[in-house]
């Protein structure tokens, strides 16, 4: 069963956005308030916020927002006096951009694309980048630190959001009934190991296939791109996740450019 990734994960985003799920909720005037007075709260996993000394301060930098639409990390930055790019896959994401930009009189620039190719920016156009939990919709994460690596300044940062690839062991409906059957080996990919059924399923409800990444794909990966791993941090998933109770099922890196 032949399936285009890069289109249903976008449809699928986009339903996302109906449905107001947890990763497209705008950030509120509240936040952008606070951005505005130099506290900048910005999330790339369920709950912690980023340290503020992994952000610095982004008055006039250069920051791309990299699979990160939704209303969240973009305006908050572009509040903080920062010139912001954020590029997405769903059409609905980046429009919660937009909207917030223009509820609160910020300048953002969109871009719909996919996070492997960044070819429309120049190398070393970035001081920093954002990639809030979102390489778990893609099957290669390589093309992804590569362009990273080419986008950013030297000492540029990039943040990473990411998914303990355990959770990807378990099928997610087994999980959601509070069976943690072992399934499935690492990395994992959805359209490899699912039954045509499971998948017919997923693109009638419009369901995001995902991917497991091992770690070594994501940290020796950045690593192998040439960027030093300057601090890390994990985080549950606020108590929805059944394995919240034995597991930190996120990572956050902090990643410079050497
Ligand atoms: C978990 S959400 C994170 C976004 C959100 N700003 C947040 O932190 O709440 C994952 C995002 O990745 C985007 N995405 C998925 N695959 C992508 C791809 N190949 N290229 C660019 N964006 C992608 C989705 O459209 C979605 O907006």
């Amino acid at each position: 069963m032949k399936i285009d990734i890069l289109r249903h994960n976008s449809m699928s985003w986009d339903n996302e956005v109906e449905q107001k799920t947890e990763w497209t909720v705008p950030a509120t005037c509240e936040q952008i308030e606070e951005s505005r007075k130099g506290n900048i709260q910005i999330k790339i996993t369920p709950v912690k916020s980023v340290p503020q000394e992994w952000i610095g301060n982004v008055s006039g930098k250069k920051i791309l927002c990299l699979a990160s639409g939704g209303g969240q990390q973009g305006p908050v930055l572009s509040a903080a006096g920062a010139e912001v790019t954020v590029l997405d896959n769903s059409p609905r994401q980046l429009q919660q951009d937009m909207e917030t930009a223009e509820r609160e009189n910020l300048k953002i620039k969109t871009v719909l694309g996919d996070m492997r190719n960044l070819e429309i920016f120049s190398s070393e156009s970035f001081n920093m980048i954002i990639n809030p939990a979102s390489i778990h919709f893609i099957e290669d994460v390589q093309p992804v630190w590569s362009e990273c690596s080419r986008v950013l300044l030297k000492g540029g940062k990039l943040l990473t959001g990411a998914v303990n690839p355990l959770i990807y062991i378990f099928d997610y409906s087994d999980l959601q009934n509070r069976n943690k059957l072992i399934k499935y080996s690492i990395p994992h990919s959805d359209i490899d190991t699912f039954t045509d059924r499971q998948k017919k399923n997923y693109i009638k409800n419009k369901i995001p296939f995902e991917f497991g990444h091992s770690l070594e794909d994501v940290i020796k990966g950045q690593i192998d791109f040439g960027f030093s791993i300057n601090g890390f941090y994990e985080d549950n998933n606020g108590g929805t996740s059944e394995l919240d109770e034995y597991i930190n099922t996120y990572y956050a890196l902090l990643a410079v450019k050497n």
